[in-house]
């Protein structure tokens, strides 16, 4: 029944959204230019003939019009002095330098008043663009094609604004455009809702509506100065299922974007599909020099290709403040990214507050009162991912890289030997033979993974120092008891441990745990028989394309990040060499069959070199970049086509107010004349809790009724209740009427018999044919609202 409803409504949903477009205008801007941002690309050999046409005139047999116009173009802007006399579009600076001809629209189907463009003022830019030209062999951009090399320019590509990042699967952007103006843009949830969606609306609004020129709320007008381009009030999300309260690998975030002249839709299963379809809408959003924001016809369907996209930080070399770690949660959720691996502890550093083992706090961190991260501090961490949708995932390394734990633990760490066969004086990694390691391990993570409630636990593992282990005499003595002759079967014996100890506090939270370890104790514990398990997920870090497809095809369940380590830096434009991954293409191209677990990857920053002050903009927009390797189809894999978009994505995120970095050599942001930084707070969580926890997971009738307006939700369920008085009332009257049952069945006819005056009943028909369509119309909604009455309410707070 409530299928069959939602079919007719859809019916009629269609017939009525088809009159509605024909009457759309098509944007006479609407060239198909190829490229989007007004650039070309070229090869070397189109290069050299460009160059020779410069020199020689374009060839006799060609009309070009076109190079006659180059022509013109090369000499006219740059006499005199070469690089100056060109001029960007910074608004409100001067005069556009010339205004374009008054274009007409093309109609859809009936002639109409001929009209032309909405009329922003022209970009003297675009004069500029037409005239910068990318080398695709040495990524560099020429002014005009030039043969010696000095007369190129290093440049990067102008931002192609309103596109995505990442690249949705499907996604149909159209040459019509309409207006949008925040003060009257609104968002509603027509289906489930909670706090992750609502603050989700007011982050869209901020971000969509970003003025980098004073926003304009005026009408944008086709050049008959009275038609203006439509307007959109409408964003609805509908989500079909009630929301998680944590985000998990299992997590659906699917969505499909419509952007029409009656309003934006989003439908998403699950809430953190509609996240991912509120960002791209808000990447949408673009605004023209004259202020208006607006947005193209568009249609997107979307998906992600890995189930894991992560950033890992290092909290241990340098201590990362938790508004630079909050800023980044929001550059990652502009990216789509889904993981926060915090790498939290180090040797260098003990910044996680235990409680448990205050020592290790106490004694490791850089400054116990300054440099740790609280409880309170991770709970809002954790909170402020969640509602962006990304998993927290903790990671305690150990046996290596644990120095910091050695200062608040007695008998942790095992003390190294010289040749000589006395202690050094220097400490190695954890102790695996005494039974105290595995009693802190308990406590430890028994702590730790009530406070992170992801299903994920990194558990390192990497870099294990064997010396140390192999020197001391108690060690060997356990080894040759227990005959084993190699050092990593011990790692392996310690890695088993810890990974029970997971298990068993897991089993005790009543949860499955899915650890994750690096890439060296599945390979260690291969090398002498042992396993890591089913459960646990291996991190990649070192290993090639090969690599990760002897992992993969081995049925483990892979993180690759070998080709991301965004803590080295190069000159030039490293993003391409994160874009391509060279890695990850020779695992594409391999032709591996279980690709499946291939679970995701990684974006890591190793902090030996990065504090606060450049944390973010070291990571981003480098990040971005990875970003679509890990969202997008394999195929979007062309450095060329994505240049003009992710150095729009890097000035989206200027624009919010995010601290990123350059990316593509010299260039600029329209509109944007210099970086606001890391001024913004992005803090939701501390807000939200203020807000007296508000608990939204019951969208309760009274709740709906207030954020669905079109509906009146008393006269639907009083259409029913009209529908069945009034043929009760008709039966009873024609009953008492006569008693005749032949005259009950006539009356029900449409006319009696022997007239032909439809009359009384006739119109009453016709009413209640109209009360039953629009029944079955509304039927979606108030099923729904009808199902949520009889849902029991959720006792616990949302926190
Ligand atoms: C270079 O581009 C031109 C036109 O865009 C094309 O005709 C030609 O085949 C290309 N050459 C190479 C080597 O790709
Ligand atoms: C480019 O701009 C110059 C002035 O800067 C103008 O004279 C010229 O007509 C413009 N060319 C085109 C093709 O619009
Ligand atoms: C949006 O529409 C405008 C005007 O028709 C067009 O020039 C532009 O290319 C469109 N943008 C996209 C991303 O399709
Ligand atoms: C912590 O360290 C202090 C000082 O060394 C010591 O007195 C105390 O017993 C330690 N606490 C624990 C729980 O080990
Ligand atoms: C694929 O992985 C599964 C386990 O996930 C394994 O049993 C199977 O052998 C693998 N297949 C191939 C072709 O490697
Ligand atoms: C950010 O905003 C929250 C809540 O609005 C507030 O508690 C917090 O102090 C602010 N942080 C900064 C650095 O202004
Ligand atoms: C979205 O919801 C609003 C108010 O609930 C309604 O007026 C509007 O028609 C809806 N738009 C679409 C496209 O569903």
């Amino acid at each position: 029944m409530h299928g069959l409803s939602k079919c007719v409504a859809v019916l009629l949903l269609l017939c009525f959204t088809r009159r509605v477009t024909s009457e759309e205008y098509r944007h006479p801007d609407a060239v198909s230019s190829g490229v989007p941002g007004g650039w070309q690309r070229i090869n070397a050999s189109e290069y050299r003939r460009l160059v020779a046409e410069h020199k020689h005139g374009p060839p006799k047999d060609q009309p070009a019009s076109d190079h006659l116009d180059a022509e013109k173009r090369f000499d006219e802007p740059l006499r005199g002095d070469r690089g100056k006399p060109l001029r960007r579009s910074n608004y409100g600076d001067d005069e556009p330098a010339f205004r374009a001809e008054p274009q007409r629209p093309r109609l859809r189907r009936t002639p109409r008043p001929k009209l032309a463009i909405p009329t922003a003022p022209p970009r003297p830019r675009a004069n500029f663009s037409k005239d910068v030209i990318w080398l695709v062999d040495d990524n560099t951009f020429g002014l005009r094609p030039a043969d010696d090399q000095s007369l190129k320019i290093r440049m990067g590509p102008p931002p192609a604004s309103g596109s995505p990042w990442p690249m949705p699967r499907v996604y149909q952007p159209m040459a019509l455009v309409y207006q949008l103006k925040s003060a009257e843009f609104h968002m509603h949830a027509l289906g489930f809702t909670c706090d992750v969606l609502e603050t989700a609306f007011e982050r869209t609004q901020k971000n969509a509506f970003v003025a980098s020129v004073p926003a304009n709320a005026g009408e944008v007008f086709y050049s008959d100065g009275r038609t203006a381009v439509p307007v959109i009030y409408y964003l609805n999300v509908t989500v079909a299922k009630r929301c998680d309260k944590y985000p998990s690998l299992r997590m659906v975030e699917s969505y499909d974007l419509e952007v029409k002249r009656s309003g934006v839709t989003i439908y998403a299963q699950e809430v953190w599909g509609a996240l991912r379809g509120l960002e791209t809408f808000s990447q949408l959003v673009y605004q023209d020099d004259a202020g208006h924001f607006l947005i193209n016809k568009t249609f997107i369907s979307d998906y992600p290709r890995f189930a894991h996209r992560g950033v890992l930080i290092d909290t241990a070399r340098h201590y990362i403040s938790k508004e630079v770690l909050i800023s980044n949660l929001e550059a990652m959720a502009q990216n789509k990214f889904n993981v926060f691996h915090w790498h939290i502890v180090d040797d260098q550093s003990f910044p996680y507050q235990s409680k448990v083992l205050p020592n290790l706090t106490e004694f490791g961190s850089y400054n116990p009162k300054t440099h740790i991260y609280t409880h309170e501090d991770i709970v809002e961490i954790v909170n402020e991912a969640r509602l962006r949708g990304i998993r927290v995932i903790p990671e305690f390394d150990s046996p290596g890289h644990t120095l910091s734990w050695g200062y608040g633990t007695d008998h942790l760490l095992t003390s190294c030997y010289d040749y000589t066969g006395e202690p050094n004086g220097f400490y190695g990694p954890v102790n695996p033979i005494l039974k105290w390691t595995y009693t802190v391990m308990q406590r430890l993570f028994t702590e730790v993974m009530e406070l992170f409630p992801d299903m994920s636990i990194h558990l390192g593992g990497d870099e294990v120092p064997y010396e140390c282990w192999t020197a001391n005499p108690f060690i060997k003595r356990f080894m040759r008891r227990n005959n084993m002759e190699d050092v990593k079967e011990l790692l392996n014996l310690y890695e088993k441990r810890i990974l029970s100890i997971i298990s068993e506090i897991g089993k005790r939270q009543n949860r499955r745990v899915r650890p994750i370890v690096w890439q060296e104790v599945y390979d260690d514990s291969g090398q002498v028989g042992g396993s890591v398990g089913p459960d646990t997920i291996v991190q990649m870090w070192k290993g090639s394309g090969y690599d990760l497809q002897a992992m993969v095809e081995a049925g483990q369940k892979v993180i690759y990040s070998t080709c991301w380590y965004l803590d080295y830096i190069s000159y030039g434009q490293d993003w391409q060499k994160y874009y391509n991954c060279e890695g990850l293409t020779t695992f594409e191209e391999s032709g591996s069959r279980n690709t499946s677990n291939l679970i995701g990857g990684e974006a890591c920053m190793w902090t030996e070199y990065v504090d606060d002050s450049i944390l973010m903009p070291r990571l981003w927009p480098r990040a971005t970049a990875i970003a679509e390797r890990l969202w997008s189809s394999a195929s979007v894999n062309d450095m060329v086509l994505a240049a003009p978009r992710i150095e729009e994505q890097r000035c989206r995120m200027q624009r919010r107010g995010l601290a990123v970095g350059v990316l593509a050599g010299p260039g600029y942001c329209n509109h944007i004349r210099n970086t606001p930084g890391a001024a913004h707070n992005w803090s939701y969580f501390a807000r939200l809790w203020k807000l007296g926890q508000r608990n939204y997971d019951t969208p309760s009738y009274g709740q709906l009724k207030n954020k669905v307006y079109v509906v009146d939700m008393n006269a639907m369920y009083l259409v029913p209740l009209v529908i069945v008085v009034s043929i009760c009332c008709l039966t009873l009257l024609s009953v008492l009427q006569d008693t005749s049952r032949s005259r009950i069945i006539t009356f029900f006819l449409l006319r009696a018999p022997g007239t032909s005056r439809l009359g009384v009943r006739g119109l009453l028909y016709v009413f209640l044919l109209f009360a039953f369509a629009w029944c079955v119309w509304t039927a979606p909604i108030w099923m729904n609202v009808w199902e949520d009455t009889k849902k029991p309410k959720l006792s616990q707070p949302v926190f």
